[in-house]
């Protein structure tokens, strides 16, 4: 399928974020944007499941998706949740093996969709490529690493600071009595994110709203400094 032109500047656009084709030169972005295919899905749609056999890479032109874990129960947890100029799919593109997790998409989201041959292809060319993508697992690698050791080491209320954190740093706003705005999340939506269950993170939850330390406000929560003393983190 030959993109139009407007999907050609986006997947452009976003290729040039990638670790892994940054490096490029233009004319050579200019030739592995042809070797892409655009695709769509709506919110809660699955883009594919865990131990699919599919070996495409998706790149997130918009929207949002989680790279989720699903027990047999329906119990969910989420690895990681990827935004505009992320990509998924790297594992099975690399091995041929099949998928090791599912991706759900959280909003209405457009991906830029590469062939395993084709990136195959693009590697044999630019071996620049190999290296800026080992960098990028390398760092997710050093994620999960962090999450295991939060999950080994840390209370449910520590693993909720951290979250916050997270949080903070991705999406929130300081307010000017110092307490920060984010995106306010069910409770089922924190414990599918740090490997407690429901009821464990209302029993925290509760108590720090009670103690002022967390306001619920309409679509927003508001996280008081008390939070995250003894954090350097935060500090700016
Ligand atoms: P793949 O195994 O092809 O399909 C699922 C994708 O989810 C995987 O490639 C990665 O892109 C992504 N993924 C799997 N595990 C993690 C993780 N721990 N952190 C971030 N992304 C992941």
């Amino acid at each position: 399928m030959i993109l139009k032109e407007k999907d050609k500047v986006l997947v452009g656009k976003f290729l040039k974020k990638i670790p892994a084709f940054g490096n490029l030169s233009n004319k050579r972005v200019e030739q592995i944007i042809n070797d892409f295919t655009i695709c769509t899905f709506h919110a809660g749609e699955t883009v594919f499941y865990q131990t699919d056999k599919s070996s495409d890479m998706y790149i997130i032109l918009e929207g949002k998706v989680k790279v989720t874990l699903l027990s047999e129960e329906g119990d969910e947890f989420v690895l990681t949740d990827l935004n505009q100029g992320d990509f998924f799919g790297e594992m099975s593109l690399i091995d041929g093996n099949p998928r090791s997790a599912s991706v759900i998409a959280e909003e209405d989201s457009t991906f830029a969709v590469l062939e395993r041959n084709r990136f195959l292809d693009a590697i044999k060319e630019d071996p620049e490529i190999a290296i800026d993508l080992l960098k990028s697992l390398v760092q997710r690698l050093r994620n999960a690493t962090e999450r295991e050791e939060s999950l080994a080491f840390l209370a449910v209320h520590q693993r909720l600071v951290k979250l916050f954190i997270k949080l903070i740093k991705d999406e929130g706003k300081k307010t000017k009595n110092g307490f920060y705005l984010i995106k306010r999340r069910t409770h089922k939506e924190i414990a599918e994110r740090i490997g407690a269950s429901r009821e464990s993170i209302s029993k925290v939850v509760k108590k720090l709203v009670s103690g002022n330390l967390i306001i619920e406000n309409g679509d927003l929560f508001l996280l008081s400094p008390g939070l995250f003393e003894d954090i350097d983190e935060l500090t700016d």
